[in-house]
């Protein structure tokens, strides 16, 4: 969607708001799938109020977008536009034990930035890309650990209100990859509480980490990482693998010859492919084994 309105377009700068238009979504998520819209760069939280009364006004849906590492868009010309944070400088503030970090600041960095100044708990999460933000909406977690453990309060633009608010961590609902945020909520900046650890007590726990994830997953390819997410009890990579499924294509959508729930793309895979082979998959888990799998990867198909 093109932002052709005067209005808006003689606003924007006003409101400290980048546009950028004809961005390809391909380039902006880890999959390398998506199509084409305007990109709103946004500076100041204060300014996302008057922005999406703005958009709202003339009739502009939007979605907001954080780092692209858990998402599916679809192909061709898209339906909406895409607001992204501007990262602050600094934009991980530590307080004691308190880690006041921004929803656009990368995840590994503020994992590795708390680790040096010892403050440990979130080393299971080094290795998963993406911004803060959005290991916050989708609640984030590996080797047995997740983010929103950590949580004492969240900083969002809360749709429902059209405001910005500030939540305690006990007003937030954190399950496996579940929060109880609204779809159209905005994470804008978390407030973190993590346990003192010597830096080189964390580090181990990183490497061994890290060993684990380079041994088990397509580091390097492009994917959303987990396509499904586990069913109770069970593993989705494993039944998918169980399958003979590894390898299994449509175009250049493959699933992973490592671990059988990433699906990636070699090359120009489009959506539809993605798509397909995602259904075709989740089709042949429900035929053998009676399990629905729920998708863990966040789809935006108009
Ligand atoms: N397995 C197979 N074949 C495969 C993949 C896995 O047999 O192709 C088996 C493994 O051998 C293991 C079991 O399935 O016995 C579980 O595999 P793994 O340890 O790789 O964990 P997972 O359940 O597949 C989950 C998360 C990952 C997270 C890892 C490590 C979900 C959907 N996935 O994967 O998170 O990195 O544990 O904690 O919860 C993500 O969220 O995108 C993600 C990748």
């Amino acid at each position: 969607m093109r932002i052709e309105d005067p209005k808006i377009v003689a606003a924007l700068p006003e409101l400290g708001v980048q546009l950028k238009s004809g961005t390809s979504l391909a380039g902006l998520t880890s999959l390398g799938i998506g199509g084409m819209t305007d990109l709103l760069r946004i500076e100041k939280h204060n300014a996302i109020p008057d922005l999406l009364n703005l958009l709202d006004g003339q009739g502009v849906p939007h979605k907001f977008l954080g780092g692209g590492s858990n998402l599916l868009v679809g192909d061709g010309e898209l339906p909406w536009v895409v607001l992204q944070l501007i990262s602050p400088e600094p934009d991980i503030v530590l307080e004691g034990n308190f880690a006041l970090v921004d929803a656009a600041a990368d995840l590994g960095r503020t994992v590795t930035f708390c680790a040096k100044n010892d403050l440990g708990g979130m080393e299971g999460l080094i290795g998963v890309p993406g911004t803060v933000g959005g290991a916050l909406r989708m609640n984030a977690g590996a080797y047995g650990m997740q983010i929103g453990s950590y949580v004492r309060e969240v900083k969002l633009y809360r749709a429902a209100g059209r405001k910005l608010e500030t939540l305690r961590g006990h007003q937030i609902s954190f399950e496996y990859r579940h929060t109880s945020f609204a779809a159209d909520d905005m994470m804008l900046a978390v407030k973190l509480e993590l346990p003192s650890k010597p830096y080189r007590e964390i580090l181990k726990g990183i490497r061994i980490c890290n060993e684990k994830r380079r041994a088990s997953q397509p580091l390097g390819q492009k994917s959303a990482g987990c396509i499904f997410k586990n069913p109770p009890g069970a593993s989705a990579g494993r039944m998918i693998d169980e399958l003979g499924l590894k390898g299994l294509s449509v175009g250049d959508a493959h699933v992973s010859d490592r671990h059988a729930n990433f699906f990636v793309n070699s090359g120009k895979a489009s959506a539809k492919e993605m798509l397909a082979l995602i259904a075709d998959v989740r089709n042949r888990v429900q035929n053998s084994f009676g399990v629905i799998l729920e998708y863990e990867v966040v789809v935006w198909n108009a």
